[in-house]
């Protein structure tokens, strides 16, 4: 596969590995790809700016300042299809895991939308301390690629795990990365995320604790898997990547007009809302004021909009919904599944500390016709990749709920 039109950002740290960053920038340059460098101020000492600016056919960008201009990092970060940190030494990577921003390329780090890859480089000892796992897998968790290392010479003149990866497969892996990469192209995916605020008045609304991170992080993963992503967004103040058209709504209804409009030209909808079942009756015009009555709203249901589109779905659409659960969990996402005639239920579980609402982390179960799989905790960024992967290769037909399709 060619890595034509790819825009991959290549970041360098101190380690005797960087000679194998020259060779790496000359395979990626040979791939098609648009190379553009970051060096920590410390890699400088380790491979020559010249060759790699050379190499690239970019200027090799080091400080965050130079000449009294200040370097653009949060848009390198968001230019770069990939941004890949060969090698990766310890330092850099525990100023990674921790947040540290005391260079260029930790600022982009930092700042980048893009998927992030890490090759990390070190002696054997430094490899096995407790610290470098506990930070590699923290990065993992939020969704870094970590390429593994190799067994051999390492520059301590022992032998040992520690070698980063020869440039010649980290090449393999970004063609398959892009390979995988287009799983969704040519597809529409529709997603709903975050709460719904039904008014009671023009200052008051009953809502819940949804922070929209899941969907948004759902539209982010099926982006970046070449969709064409429709987000239909509940009030939330998080951000949402670039390439997502975002609709904002406040209610349900709201919600459900946006979906009714968009659900027809797209080829899968993933629910992922926390839609309120109910909203009060009657809206009054005026901010209600307090009395020494007690006081009732009478509530009245809202549409569901995900037994709607799965009502609606034609043959060739895929209906995803997600269940939010207290108790008999497993058996209610099951009811869910039939009654809203979706092909595949995505349960969270509230009893779960690391699951659910405005949490960092989740914990799923896939719960289709014919299978429920449990997957184990991790990251809202981890969870949508594997998710939008899933989807996208769902077998259709054996997955598929055609109770009460059209
Ligand atoms: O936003 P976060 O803070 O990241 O939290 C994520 C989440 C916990 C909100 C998310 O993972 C989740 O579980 N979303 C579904 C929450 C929910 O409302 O579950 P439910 O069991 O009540 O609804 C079942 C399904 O029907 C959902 O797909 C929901 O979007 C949909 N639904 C529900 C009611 C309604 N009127 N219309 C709907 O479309």
């Amino acid at each position: 596969m060619s890595l034509s039109g790819k825009k991959i950002l290549v970041g360098v740290t101190a380690s005797i590995a960087a000679y194998k960053t020259i060779l790496l920038t000359r395979l990626l340059v040979k791939a098609g790809a648009e190379v553009k460098i970051i060096m920590t101020p410390a890699a400088e000492n380790f491979v020559s700016r010249l060759v790699l600016s050379t190499l690239s056919k970019n200027p090799v960008v080091s400080a965050l300042a130079t000449d009294g201009s200040w370097s653009n990092h949060v848009m390198l970060g968001r230019w770069a299809d990939v941004f890949i940190v060969a090698p990766l030494s310890c330092n850099t990577l525990a100023k990674m895991a921790t947040g540290l921003c005391d260079n260029m390329l930790l600022a982009t780090y930092l700042s980048a939308t893009c998927p992030i890859v890490v090759a990390p480089a070190m002696d054997e000892d430094m490899w096995y301390h407790e610290t470098t796992s506990k930070n590699l897998s923290f990065l993992s968790r939020h969704g870094k690629h970590i390429l593994k290392v190799a067994s051999g010479e390492l520059a301590s003149g022992l032998n040992g795990m520690g070698r980063m990866m020869e440039p010649e497969d980290i090449i393999s892996w970004v063609e398959t990365f892009f390979g995988q990469q287009l799983l969704l192209v040519g597809k529409k995916v529709l997603i709903t995320a975050g709460p719904t605020y039904e008014p009671i008045d023009p200052v008051r609304f009953i809502g819940n604790h949804s922070s929209g991170l899941m969907g948004i992080e759902i539209a982010r993963a099926c982006s970046q898997l070449g969709a064409q992503v429709t987000l239909v967004l509940g009030p939330t103040s998080l951000p949402v990547s670039d390439n997502v058209v975002t609709i904002k709504v406040n209610t349900a209804e709201e919600m459900f007009a946006v979906c009714q409009q968009h659900f027809g030209a797209n080829d899968i909808a993933i629910m992922t809302a926390a839609v309120a079942d109910y909203r009060p009756e009657n809206v009054a015009s005026e901010k209600i004021k307090k009395d020494d009555s007690e006081f009732t709203i009478r509530m009245v249901r809202n549409p569901d909009i995900l037994a709607w589109a799965g009502a609606q779905k034609r043959a060739n659409q895929l209906v995803v919904g997600f269940a939010l659960e207290t108790e008999n969990e497993v058996a209610n996402a099951k009811a869910k599944l039939d009654k809203k005639s979706a092909d595949l239920i995505v349960l969270n579980s509230l009893r779960d500390v690391e699951a659910g609402f405005g949490k960092q982390t989740n914990k799923v179960s896939l719960i289709t016709p014919s299978n429920v799989v449990e997957w184990p905790t991790n990251s809202k960024a981890v969870i949508a990749d594997q998710l939008a992967k899933y989807i996208a290769e769902m077998p259709s037909k054996e997955h598929v709920n055609t109770a009460h399709s059209a």
